[in-house]
């Protein structure tokens, strides 16, 4: 009886625990007929994104000139010039997500937002000057 009731809890705990985990990680969402995590790495959105299962969208990982790629996995705040950037708390209170203090593609795309481009924030010239300043 000790043992099943032992047991019971333990496997109530591990629902608990496992319900939870979901919990916390089920940000998933529906995303143009498949159903992805919301909050997904840069990796994971280009799984998709590379032109295999949708547009190839490119990006910019080094020395990037902004002519139209996305930057990503750069440091945010950058190193140089710091003081042309909005702080990590500022840029965080608006939406924008820093990922390992790197900027990731949900920095700017925020997944739940059913708008054109799904961006973090309403516009595109508002979203330049959360982290633009
Ligand atoms: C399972 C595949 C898949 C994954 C993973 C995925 N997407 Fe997409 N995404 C699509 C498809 C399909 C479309 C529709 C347009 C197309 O074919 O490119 C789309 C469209 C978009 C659009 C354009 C929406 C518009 O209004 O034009 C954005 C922005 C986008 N995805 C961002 C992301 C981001 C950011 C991630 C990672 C967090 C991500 N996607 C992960 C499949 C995916
Ligand atoms: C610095 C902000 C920023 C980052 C980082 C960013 N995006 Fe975007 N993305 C935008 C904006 C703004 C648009 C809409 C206008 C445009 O295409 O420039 C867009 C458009 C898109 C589109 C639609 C393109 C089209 O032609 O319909 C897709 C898909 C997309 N992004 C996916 C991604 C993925 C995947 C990543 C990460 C590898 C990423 N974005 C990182 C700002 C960003
Ligand atoms: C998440 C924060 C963030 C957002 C949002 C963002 N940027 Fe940036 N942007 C940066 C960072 C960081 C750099 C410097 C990158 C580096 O050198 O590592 C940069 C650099 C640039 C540069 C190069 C010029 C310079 O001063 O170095 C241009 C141009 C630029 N961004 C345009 C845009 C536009 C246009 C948008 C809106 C569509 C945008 N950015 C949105 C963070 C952001």
């Amino acid at each position: 009886m000790k043992y099943i009731r032992h047991a019971s809890i333990a496997a109530l705990a591990f629902i608990l625990c496992s319900g939870w985990t979901a919990f916390v990680s089920a940000a998933q969402v529906e995303h143009h007929g498949f159903t992805i995590e919301s909050e997904g790495s840069a990796r994971d959105c280009l799984s998709c994104h590379d032109g295999a299962l949708a547009k190839s969208v490119s990006y910019c990982t080094v020395q990037c000139d902004f002519s139209g790629a996305h930057s990503i996995l750069r440091p945010y705040p950058p190193k140089s010039n710091s003081e042309h950037y909005a702080s990590i708390k500022s840029v965080k209170a608006k939406g924008v997500k820093i990922r390992n203090k790197k900027i990731t593609c949900i920095s700017c795309h925020d997944l739940k937002n059913p708008k054109k481009y799904h961006l973090v924030v309403a516009d595109q010239p508002r979203l330049c000057i959360v982290c633009h300043v």
